[in-house]
């Protein structure tokens, strides 16, 4: 597979791994799921409501229960014949020892890649993985087997964050920290030392005089960094859940990597390790198997730096109607998701409307800002955009099919919400919006005629042939 400098690929990430180059990436980070045994679900962004699930929402991010089936079954047959002979040995043994259930069927799926994130690791490559107390001892011994135990550098203990009220009625010593299991590919790896530094704490006067001007060194406990999830004022929280901070991987490529050097993150979720490695100007790949992943990605690349959907390839998206009908089929919710990333849209959450399997509409919030348009205003955003309530922001509502009976509802829903717009896009809309839109579309000229009811209606096909949000940016649609 051609690497470029920037890119994502949705899909299962085993196959990914196995049509990579040897050697390709100088710095691997994953967060797996971590064998958690729950369903986790997008948290609301703060456009609609403050946290919680309304009746009817459907928002599944992703799965981290691991119950073993026939489908697991074959999996670990397979993976037995295809690892090499220490991951093997140790896979057969830790069978007889768990017994067939939800640990080991996490093994199985971690352990194959694990085996071709070794390959993919340049020979002066680090690696770092996410876990926690669940399942980082597990780790830690397949790591030993495939890495060599003398590769192994260390365990960093990362305390995520003060504890809550809510983390503190646990009947046990409060859990407060994941596991940053620290590996390199041999004995000759890139560590900027001058990097491994925090500032002093101000006012410090070191005993003495001749405090080191570099600060502290870092040692393997990091509490420095607080997860954007405890915080609920937190401007980077995107509501993707698990989401790690920005800082915690810059720290991370500041340190095991330089300017230019490849990094990759087969798990990328809300997709912070690629946003740090954009800001730190190291190029970068991301694998998930979400469309949810893929669509906070392009949100954060328009919003933090301007880079649009030409900007970096993104493979495994339905590239034309059809592929989109059958995404539509198979899965609405995913297809919601890909379609609001089409525009850039950060999603917000999705909602049952009826019985059948394609009655679900997937909302999601797009920051264009009437100020946009003045002068003094910065093209894009400068940050991570988060529209608050009360702030000019545009509802995007996608449903597979949207009938006109829906436009006064979705009018009201955007009301109600406290958006200034509303933008639905679908596979079928109403006739006549279709036809003049798309028109208007092939000549550049940004006229958004909504609705009698307020609401601004996009045929899919349309944000197929064409990326609109510059368009958008430039002017933005008509206020309800
Ligand atoms: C813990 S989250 C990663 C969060 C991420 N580090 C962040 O900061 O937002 C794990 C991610 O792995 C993805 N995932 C699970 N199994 C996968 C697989 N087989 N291939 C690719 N991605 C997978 C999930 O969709 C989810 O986004």
């Amino acid at each position: 597979m051609r690497l470029t400098d920037r890119g994502l690929i949705r899909g299962d990430n085993l196959p990914v791994l196995r049509a990579l180059p040897d050697g390709a990436f100088d710095l691997i980070y994953l967060d797996p799921p971590f064998n958690t045994n729950r369903r986790y679900g997008l948290a609301r962004g703060r456009p609609v409501t403050g946290g919680g699930r309304a009746p009817g929402e459907v928002a599944l991010a992703f799965d981290d229960a691991w119950p073993w089936t026939e489908a697991t079954e074959l999996l670990y047959h397979q993976a037995l014949e295809e690892l090499p002979p220490a991951p093997r040995e140790l896979l057969r043994t830790l069978r007889q020892v768990l017994g067939p259930g939800h640990l080991l069927a996490y093994l199985t799926m971690m352990v194959p890649r694990l085996v071709e994130i070794h390959r993919v690791l340049a020979p002066t490559g680090s690696l770092y993985v996410h876990c926690d107390p669940q399942a980082s001892h597990y780790l830690k011994v397949f790591l030993d087997a495939i890495f060599g135990p003398r590769r192994f550098r260390r365990e960093i203990v990362w305390r995520s964050g003060w504890v809550s009220g809510f983390k503190s009625r646990t009947r046990n010593w409060v859990r407060n920290h994941d596991i940053l299991l620290y590996y390199t590919r041999s004995r000759q790896y890139v560590f900027n030392k001058e990097a491994a530094y925090r500032p002093h704490p101000p006012g410090y006067r070191r005993r003495g005089g001749g405090a080191n001007p570099s600060g502290v060194a870092l040692d393997d406990v990091w509490t420095d960094i607080y997860s954007p999830w405890i915080m609920s004022f937190s401007r980077e929280k995107l509501g993707y859940p698990t989401q790690k901070p920005v800082a915690l991987l810059e720290r991370i490529l500041r340190v095991s990597t330089r300017p230019g050097m490849r990094v990759l993150d087969p798990f990328a979720g809300g997709g912070s390790t690629l946003v740090a490695a954009e800001t730190l100007g190291r190029r970068w790949l991301g694998i998930d198997t979400s469309h949810l992943s893929t669509a906070m990605v392009r949100y954060r690349m328009l919003w933090r730096f301007g880079l649009d959907r030409s900007r970096f390839p993104v493979r495994g998206e339905p590239g034309d109607l059809r592929a989109a009908k059958d995404l539509a089929q198979e899965d609405p919710v995913q297809f919601g998701w890909w379609a609001l990333s089409l525009l850039h849209a950060r999603p917000l959450g999705a909602r049952r409307l009826g019985a059948g399997r394609a009655a679900v509409r997937v909302e999601g919030a797009l920051p264009f800002r009437d100020q946009i348009l003045d002068d003094e205003a910065p093209p894009l955003l400068p940050a991570e955009g988060t529209p608050a309530p009360g702030k000019d922001w545009t509802l995007v509502v996608v449903q597979p099919v949207v009938r006109p009976s829906d436009l006064p509802a979705l009018a009201r829903r955007a009301e109600g919400l406290g958006a200034r717009r509303v933008l639905a896009t679908g596979l079928e809309l109403p006739a006549s919006t279709s036809d003049s839109w798309g028109t208007v579309a092939g000549q550049g000229q940004f006229q958004w005629p909504p609705d009698e009811t307020g609401v601004h209606l996009i045929p899919l096909e349309t944000l197929l042939r064409r990326d609109l949000t510059p368009a958008l940016i430039q002017r933005p649609l008509r206020p309800l």
